[in-house]
């Protein structure tokens, strides 16, 4: 599948995504994974920062709230358009525009840094978004970015549950079949059945890599590894927002910071 036949996909889902996520139905995206992912940020106040695939720009505000003077792209132009809405409502400074992860709009060397939520694994050619951002950054800079854990979110995924309901195991299948850009129907699982009913359900195409293969991209794109994070709701959150409790038995997403492999390199040890 072409970027371009999946952009159309996300543009599809835009209008009813962006209303279902600022209705706080991502529980998931609100409650544990953007708060890990901006946790686990080093500081970046005063840096040029671009957010990559930035959706409807929830999480491009959160890190421009952090003092980052942020950029955000989007193949899907829905979501450009509530982006620059939400700007114009409150002012962050953040200037978005509709582009292609795989060819971005930019001079070489112009971030200090580059993040991408949740959308480096929709995306039907990760490896060119990665040299892309790697092409980006200035030296030193550093790429953060969150995908569904390639382990344990592959193509089969079931929560096991106890008679009263409560998660107990996660089973999983499929790791190493091939799936590229199968389109999958689903709503957000806090939608109630009437809601379900009355709402389109998104269609977003599928492309599952194997951990090693998403290892092996990074460092072809010339990044290495700084730092991993697999978000795991706290029993406070988990009862209080049930629906992540299955992230206690495995996680669900894996946050990644890597930075230009020569940063990285140690240093020469001859005189
Ligand atoms: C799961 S959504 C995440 C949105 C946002 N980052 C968030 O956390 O709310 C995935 C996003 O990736 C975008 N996307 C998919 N393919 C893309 C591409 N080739 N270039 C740029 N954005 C892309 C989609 O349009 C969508 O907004």
């Amino acid at each position: 599948m072409e970027a371009s036949e999946a952009g159309r996909y996300w543009e599809g889902n835009a209008e009813t995504w962006t209303r279902h996520v600022r209705a706080g139905r991502d529980v998931y995206r609100d409650a544990l994974n953007s708060p890990a992912f901006l946790a686990m940020l080093p500081p970046i106040e005063g840096l040029q920062g671009l957010d990559i695939g930035c959706g409807e720009g929830a999480n491009t505000r959160a890190v421009a709230r952090l003092g980052a003077r942020m950029q955000g792209i989007d193949i899907a132009p829905t979501f450009i358009r509530h982006a620059q809405s939400a700007e114009e409502a409150e002012p962050l400074g953040i200037a978005y525009r509709v582009a292609d992860a795989a060819a971005l709009p930019f001079e070489a060397g112009a971030f200090d840094f580059a993040t991408a939520f949740m959308s480096l694994m929709d995306m039907p050619d990760p490896g060119r978004a990665l040299a892309e951002a790697r092409r980006v950054l200035k030296p030193g800079g550093f790429l953060q970015f969150s995908i569904l854990h390639p382990c344990f979110m592959p193509p089969h995924r079931k929560v096991l549950r106890d008679a009263k309901g409560d998660a107990w195991a996660v089973e999983v299948g499929g790791y190493f079949g091939a799936v590229d850009g199968a389109v999958q129907q689903w709503h957000f699982e806090t939608l109630s059945t009437e809601e379900k009913a009355s709402s389109r359900p998104f269609q977003t195409p599928r492309f599952h890599r194997t951990l090693s293969q998403w290892v092996d991209a990074l460092g072809q794109a010339g990044l290495a590894i700084e730092r991993l994070v697999e978000p795991c709701a706290s029993p406070e959150l988990a009862a209080a927002e049930p629906i992540v409790a299955d992230t206690r038995i495995v996680p669900l997403a894996l946050i990644v910071r890597a930075r230009p492999s020569a940063c990285l390199d140690p240093p020469d040890p001859r005189p």
